[in-house]
């Protein structure tokens, strides 16, 4: 947190320089409000860029490219969450590529120049200002681009636009931040430095969770943004896995939040893999991996965590049936089924087949 008031400090040091701001609408005013910031602005000539799309698209992408490029920024700053953030990765690390949906489609890497760039950051949800994938949507289908490293590491958290978000929004953040270090856990890529990042990330989240989606205050407000950091830092190792894979489409189609769409399957996911462990090869890493979840949300059997689960889905108002018509999965299961990613489940410890995913995706308890 201290990290983040110097950060601001260095950032409001700039003058005479041409910057290029990303941001999306809804928190957009706390960072204009603030006077500190205000007089930044001033001494500085700004281009704005407004992200219209609610998820990082490549057509988006291309433009803001084009932006970039004419007006040559020296310092490139996010302001929202996890989507201009990517947005943010994208144009410093594909501004070089001349066929950018090639480069995407390949992860191809573009040698360049480092450019200062910083996130201002509204929510605590995704973590995407640790990691170093970059989520992008092509038509239907979803890309984790990652390109080399670029100066990344400079971020600031405002406080009372997290605070102040609205409660559907903390609640999609909230739980984003929960399960990615719960899929951390479960992920075949994990390792020792992710297990520590998530078990600190998933415990945290856990104390402060509910509280922060209910009623914000500053307290909660710093927890969340910790939490937020670990599982940040626990997927860039390890990624994410199944919930995460389904979630995709659900936010493509429907245009659900990326937390709330996490959410949708999560407790249908969470129970296929335990049921399925008895029969999976990775029996022992799973049953290691949930007795390690259950210790650390202090419950005492996968009964206890299930309730757990749908207690937190519950409070948080982002049960399956709040989010989705039973109707409108049975009416798109082809496009839903087809835009799994397929890559994310990947990394799933156990296989889930085409027609369990049709189970898990219209089961509604
Ligand atoms: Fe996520």
């Amino acid at each position: 947190m201290n990290n983040s008031i110097s950060n601001l400090k260095k950032l409001i040091s700039f003058n005479n320089r041409k910057i290029l701001i990303i941001h999306g609408s809804n928190s957009f005013k706390y960072f204009l409000d603030r006077s500190i910031i205000k007089n930044f602005l001033k001494n500085n000539k700004i281009q704005y860029f407004k992200k219209k799309k609610e998820y990082p698209e490549i057509n988006e992408l291309k433009k803001l490219i084009i932006n970039y490029k004419k007006f040559k920024p020296d310092i490139l700053i996010s302001v929202g969450g996890g989507s201009v953030i990517d947005y943010l990765k994208l144009c410093v690390k594909l501004s070089d590529s001349k066929n950018i949906d090639k480069s995407i489609e390949k992860n191809l890497i573009h040698t360049k120049k480092k450019t200062f760039i910083s996130s201002y950051i509204t929510t605590a949800g995704s973590g995407a200002e640790c990691t170093k994938f970059s989520v992008v949507y092509k038509k239907s289908k979803k890309f984790s681009y990652v390109g080399e490293h670029v100066l990344r590491n400079h971020y600031i958290y405002d406080r009372e636009a997290i605070k102040n978000l609205p409660k559907k929004l903390r609640a999609s953040c909230a739980f984003d931040t929960f399960a990615q270090c719960f899929e951390s856990l479960l992920s075949l890529s994990s390792n020792n430095q992710s297990i520590k990042y998530a078990s600190r990330g998933l415990a945290q989240s856990n104390k402060c969770l509910i509280d922060y989606v209910t009623k914000p205050n500053n307290l909660n407000v710093s927890k969340m943004i910790r939490a937020t950091i670990y599982s940040g830092k626990a997927i860039n190792i390890s990624k994410t896995n199944a919930p995460h894979a389904f979630s995709y489409p659900f936010t493509y189609f429907f245009g659900i939040n990326h937390g709330s769409a996490v959410a949708l399957n999560f407790l249908q996911i969470i129970d296929y893999m335990y049921k399925k462990k008895n029969f999976s090869k990775n029996k022992i890493y799973i049953e290691k991996r949930f007795k390690l979840i259950f210790k650390i949300l202090n419950v005492k059997n996968f009964r206890s965590l299930k309730q757990k689960l749908k207690n937190i889905l519950i409070k948080c108002k982002i049960q399956k049936k709040n989010l989705i018509k039973r109707s409108k999965i049975n009416n798109n299961l082809l496009k839903i089924i087809n835009n799994i990613n397929i890559e994310r489940l990947s990394n799933c410890p156990v296989t889930i087949c085409r027609a369990d995913m049709v189970k898990i995706v219209k089961k509604f308890d």
